[in-house]
């Protein structure tokens, strides 16, 4: 029996991954500063109204549209609204998920082998999605100077004659950083000399940490072929609901055609479930609520860190928004065999840098969202081991 080669990963367990199942095994309790599933992290969510719309009778009703329902994209529409940018609904098409929307859009852009762009360090599953989709991952590095930048130079030199579209993620997950206006500037002049179309991921978008950050939407991009990535599991907190969304912008006629092949896709698999999408225009109205718990939560653990390590042996480089802190760790161990030590000798859970593709060691990835006295407790035993 053969399996198509795209599928050829290493199954494996890391030994990470083993001590962890160990210490579980064992009963013992660890400290998870790796956890940023919102659902499991103490919020207080507005239960009943979530889920008093699932009981809504249009749920027994099937009316498949490819690009989604329309009331749940006027919803996504007024969202993008009250952020100031008028979206028209024919522009946008949803999702079960952010990573179904970028499966749909290699789909839409990149025939087999052909190549992105993607950040590095950056979300962790894109090597996953680029297998999945037959698509050649080339990189560009992030590098701290006093924040995290793009090397124009060096995306100019990776751009190939079959690189076909250029990945954002705006904030970037695990930096933190923002796209700049500059930034933004000149890469859709880039984009247009070289026929480019550019992918922004903004699940992270409504989590600024930074005030002074000079950071741009992408929504609304006119001057290239442009894709938006937004969605429940971030703006709401609320990945188990599976709804993301693509918004499109650029040139009219590209938009146009992009429209009309991504809705045949959407179409063979209209993954989006009517309960959801109906509940929609009920649940984004939650989202200052929502967002509030969870703004607090990710301000408090920021200050802490910051205070902690401020004159200490590591290095944090300060996110400019999203949900998660980069740590420079003394060079001394591996990133691994810190975070075995962490692990076994601590109770303490992070990732290790290279889990995000960091061009060099030692780096450790913090998630802001765990409550506040598993956070504290956490960094306080991990800056202590350093
Ligand atoms: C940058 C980024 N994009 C997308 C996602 C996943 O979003 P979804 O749950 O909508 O697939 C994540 C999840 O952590 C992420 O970090």
């Amino acid at each position: 029996m053969k399996f198509a080669k795209r599928t050829d990963w290493p199954l494996s367990s890391n030994r990470i991954t083993v001590a962890m199942e160990d210490l579980r095994r064992d009963g013992a309790a660890v400290l998870d500063l790796t956890e940023s599933n919102p659902t499991r992290c103490g919020f207080a969510f507005p239960n009943e109204m979530i889920l008093k719309s699932l009981g809504n009778e249009d749920n027994l009703r099937y009316e498949p549209l490819p690009q989604g329902s329309v009331r749940a994209r006027e919803a996504v529409g007024g969202y993008y609204m009250a952020k100031g940018f008028d979206v028209s609904v024919e522009n946008i098409i949803l999702t079960s998920s952010t990573s179904e929307a970028y499966s749909y859009l290699f789909r839409l852009l990149v025939n087999a082998g052909e190549r992105v762009l993607f950040p590095r360090p950056s979300y962790p599953l894109f090597q996953f999605l680029g297998d999945l989709n037959d698509v050649h991952l080339d990189f560009y590095t992030l590098t701290y100077t006093d924040r995290w930048g793009m090397d124009f130079d060096q995306i100019r030199r990776n751009i190939q004659t079959d690189t076909r579209a250029l990945v954002l993620v705006n904030p970037n997950n695990p930096t933190g950083s923002f796209v700049a206006k500059k930034e933004k500037e000149w890469l859709n002049a880039l984009c247009r000399e070289r026929n480019l179309s550019i992918i922004c991921d903004e699940v992270f978008g409504d989590f600024p940490l930074d005030p002074t950050a000079q950071g741009v939407s992408l929504v609304n991009n006119g001057d290239v072929l442009t894709f938006v990535l937004g969605g429940l599991s971030k703006t709401l907190g609320l990945p188990q609901m599976k709804l993301s969304w693509i918004i499109l912008s650029g040139p009219a006629a590209l938009v146009k055609t992009a429209r009309e092949r991504l809705e045949i896709i959407a179409d063979t698999y209209l993954s989006v479930s009517a309960p959801v999408q109906n509940s929609l225009e009920r649940w984004l109205p939650l989202k200052d609520q929502i967002q509030g718990g969870m703004r607090a939560r990710l301000k408090r653990n920021l200050q802490f860190l910051k205070e902690k390590a401020r004159g200490g042996p590591c290095r944090l480089f300060e996110p400019e928004g999203g949900w998660y802190a980069v740590l420079k760790i003394p060079p001394t161990l591996s990133e691994e065999e810190w975070v075995l030590k962490f692990l076994r000798k601590d109770r303490v859970f992070v990732h290790p840098g290279y889990f995000f593709d960091f061009d060099d060691e030692a780096f450790i990835v913090v998630s802001l969202l765990p409550p506040e006295e598993v956070f504290e407790a956490g960094i306080s035993r991990v800056l202590k081991r350093m």
